[in-house]
């Protein structure tokens, strides 16, 4: 078997290497298929692999989608692939956002420009290390809802999702003079509990009602025959996915039990790895790249690498993982284009070996950004989260017996502030408890606005508090993201059980949602005549506002240029430029310390309204109350790892799984 594999590879070499000096022929119709003869693909009726890079457009801002494609077309690339994240464009059932940053088809417009192919995943679930693995959370409205299934309500969503997705995709596909050759249809699917071939063969009816029968659609699984067995269905395509090191024969063979004949595609070549909150910043070598990548190569496959640029998880846009640990902000992923965009070792090492196999376009790289160190900025306290409710959350609050979560309160990301009353004295030291895990996903705990703790999800389910009968107890609870893979991904935010103070249950619960989106966009920022701008120990502990303001230098040339922030004596917390949610910022944890900034949402022309969110405790009052801005990342400096942290569910771990 090896050997006839390999054979068929020299053959497929040979071929490609004669219609590559034969030029584009003239075909009629623009076409790309399956060759089942001859196991390659077949794009305008020539025999054809594809060399492709992940790039996810949700992860790099608009303004520099044209210089990431165009550094990956210059490496050598054929095509890219990328993933439709449905979350990111309809953020409320029936309301889409295709514009700015989100402007898919602008998107594809620009690949086709630069001349890259498009391998296009659709979804409806794409994982990604992205909230909900890209499902929307209004999902959850119905609390029973089995997401990847058959379920009537999430085929209702799926298809009305699609039938705007769809149609607008149509008009990109290759053979109507568009960049997209390919289209997966769900992302792993047979890695997921459901197993439902019913709800495979819906989305396949689905997709080919609106793109037409003579579209490739295709599979990917993980390359093993446990997977396949429910992620391959007849009709769509079976592909698989796996890293470097690994034994490539193995996994084509996984390949070739579900397709005897056809193209070896491997749609996601590891090229670096994802991180988590508190566990070390993941790297993977560029030798055990480039010699599995060679390897593929030399057999005629088609072969994606993941990612071929990571980007950023903006805003609140990352997931997290089971048991509960959420990814950083930075999805740099050890790719050979950095977060920012530079161009790594990684890169020009990957570009050589593509350069074995075929020719690499001619001219020259664009060239890494230049990085500027602003320096430091001081900060001045706005007010508490508690001064700032009013401005924080116009509607006020909700009020329940017993505790409601995000979905219930119509609030998707962020925070919401739970409070209740203590219902007795607790002048002695009293315990406040999430007997069943409840606080998804942090809690920052304070009566009558004093802190006194912070409650955390499989990590911290008790601390102690004192207070009167009578007094406020209050808790900013934070959605950290939600769990992007496995079972575990109805994954509901807030406080998703009850709390106990001592025995009772605690009950009466005010909860304000916090739209601080509108807050920080119009009002908190433009306080420029603040109250006091110094703070003490212990009025700069708790979750509170800070502002301050950049001013980018004249006379330096061009400027702005992108920057990193770096967070001394900060705890954790959530950062905005002149309204930009850069994301999460959690230094003590790591492995992130820096915060990409990219140069976009920076102005010359005025000063750049920062806004800082620390949930916990600032130096301020302690030490100097201030940012900084560098000209380098930091991302992998775990300041408190763990020794021996419990062992992440993974495919190959799933307790559930069969
Ligand atoms: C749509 O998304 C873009 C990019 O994130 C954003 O700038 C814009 O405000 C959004 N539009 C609406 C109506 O929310
Ligand atoms: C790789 O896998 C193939 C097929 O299972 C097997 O024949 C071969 O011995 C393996 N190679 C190595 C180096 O383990
Ligand atoms: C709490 O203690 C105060 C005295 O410190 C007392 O007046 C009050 O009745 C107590 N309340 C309850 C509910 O026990
Ligand atoms: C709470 O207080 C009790 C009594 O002082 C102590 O035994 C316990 O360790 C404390 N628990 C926490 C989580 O601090
Ligand atoms: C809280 O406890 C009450 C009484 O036992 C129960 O009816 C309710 O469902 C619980 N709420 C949550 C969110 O667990
Ligand atoms: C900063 O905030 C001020 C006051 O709200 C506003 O006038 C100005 O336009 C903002 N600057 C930017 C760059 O958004
Ligand atoms: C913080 O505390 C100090 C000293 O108690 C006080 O002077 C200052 O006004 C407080 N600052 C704020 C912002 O509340
Ligand atoms: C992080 O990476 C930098 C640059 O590669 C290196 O100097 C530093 O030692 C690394 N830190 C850790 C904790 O690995």
């Amino acid at each position: 078997m090896v050997v006839v594999l390999l054979l068929r590879a020299v053959g497929l070499g040979a071929l490609l290497q004669l219609h590559a000096g034969l030029g584009a022929p003239s075909t009629p119709q623009r076409s790309f298929e399956i060759d089942y003869d001859r196991d390659c693909f077949l794009k305008d009726g020539e025999p054809f692999r594809y060399i492709s890079g992940s790039i996810h457009y949700s992860r790099v801002p608009r303004y520099y989608w044209k210089d990431r494609l165009m550094k990956m077309k210059m490496a050598g690339l054929d095509a890219i692939q990328t993933y439709v994240p449905w979350n990111y464009h309809e953020s409320e059932p029936g309301v889409y956002n295709f514009s700015g940053d989100r402007d898919l088809e602008y998107f594809l417009q620009l690949a086709n420009e630069v001349g890259l192919l498009v391998i296009l995943k659709a979804g409806p679930y794409i994982c990604a290390e992205w909230d909900m693995g890209g499902l929307p959370a209004w999902l959850l409205k119905k609390e029973s809802i089995v997401l990847r299934s058959s379920d009537l309500d999430y085929l209702a969503a799926v298809e009305k999702w699609m039938g705007v997705l769809l149609p607008k995709m149509k008009p990109h596909l290759y053979k109507n003079e568009g960049p997209i050759i390919t289209v997966q249809v769900e992302n792993e699917y047979g890695s997921y509990f459901a197993c439902d071939y019913d709800y495979l063969r819906y989305l396949q009816k689905l997709f080919r009602h609106h793109l037409g029968d003579d579209v490739v659609l295709f599979t990917t699984d993980g390359a093993s025959s446990l997977y396949l067995r429910c992620g391959a269905l007849q009709g769509l395509y079976s592909t698989v996915d796996f890293g470097p090191g690994g034994n490539v024969t193995a996994a084509f063979l996984t390949q070739r039990n579900s397709e005897p004949k056809g193209p070896l595609v491997n749609s996601e070549f590891y090229t670096g790895w994802l991180d988590h909150w508190g566990r070390r910043h993941s790297v993977v070598p560029t030798n055990a790249i480039t010699k599995t990548l060679s390897e593929m190569l030399a057999r005629g496959a088609s072969v994606n690498m993941y990612m071929f640029i990571g980007g950023t998880n903006f805003g609140y846009w990352n997931g997290a993982n089971m048991p509960y640990l959420p990814q950083p902000t930075s999805y740099d992923y050890d790719a050979p284009l950095t977060e920012a965009g530079d161009l790594t070792e990684k890169y020009f090492a990957l570009r050589e070996v593509i350069g074995m196999y075929k020719a690499i376009p001619e001219g020259p790289i664009p060239p890494t950004t230049p990085k500027f160190a602003y320096g430091e900025v001081a900060l001045k306290k706005v007010g508490t989260v508690l001064e700032l409710l009013g401005e924080l959350s116009p509607s006020g609050s909700i009020k329940s017996t017993y505790p409601l979560t995000f979905v219930q309160l119509e609030q998707f990301f962020g925070f919401v502030l739970y409070r209740t009353t203590l219902p007795k004295n607790c002048t002695e030291k009293t315990p406040l408890l999430s007997p069943l895990n409840g606080v998804h996903d942090r809690a920052y705990v304070s009566v009558d606005g004093v802190p006194q703790g912070v409650l955390e999800r499989g990590r911290l389910l008790q601390i102690n508090i004192t207070g009167k009968a009578g007094a406020h107890l209050e808790l900013l609870v934070e959605n950290m993201g939600r769990v992007n893979y496995g079972r575990f991904n109805n994954d509901f935010k807030g406080l998703v059980s009850n709390l106990t103070l001592g025995q009772d249950i605690l009950t009466d619960w005010e909860m304000y949602p916090l739209d601080i989106e509108s807050a920080v966009g119009s009002g908190l920022t433009s306080n420029d005549e603040l109250k006091d701008p110094t703070c003490n120990p212990s009025n700069c502990t708790g979750p509170a506002f800070y502002i301050c303001k950049l001013s980018i230098p004249s006379g330096i040339p061009d400027l702005p240029q992108d920057t990193y922030i770096k967070f001394p004596g900060w705890t954790k917390g959530q950062i905005w430029i002149n309204g930009f949610n850069l994301g999460r910022y959690w230094p003590v944890r790591g492995p992130q310390v820096t915060l990409y900034v990219p140069s976009n949402i920076l102005v010359t022309s005025s000063p750049n309204n920062i806004t800082v969110l620390e949930l916990e405790q600032s130096p301020c009052g302690v030490q100097k109350c201030t940012i900084e801005f560098v000209d380098k990342p930091e991302i992998n400096e775990t300041l408190l790892y763990e020794s021996n942290p419990p062992k992440l569910f993974t495919r190959d771990s799933w307790p559930d799984h069969i």
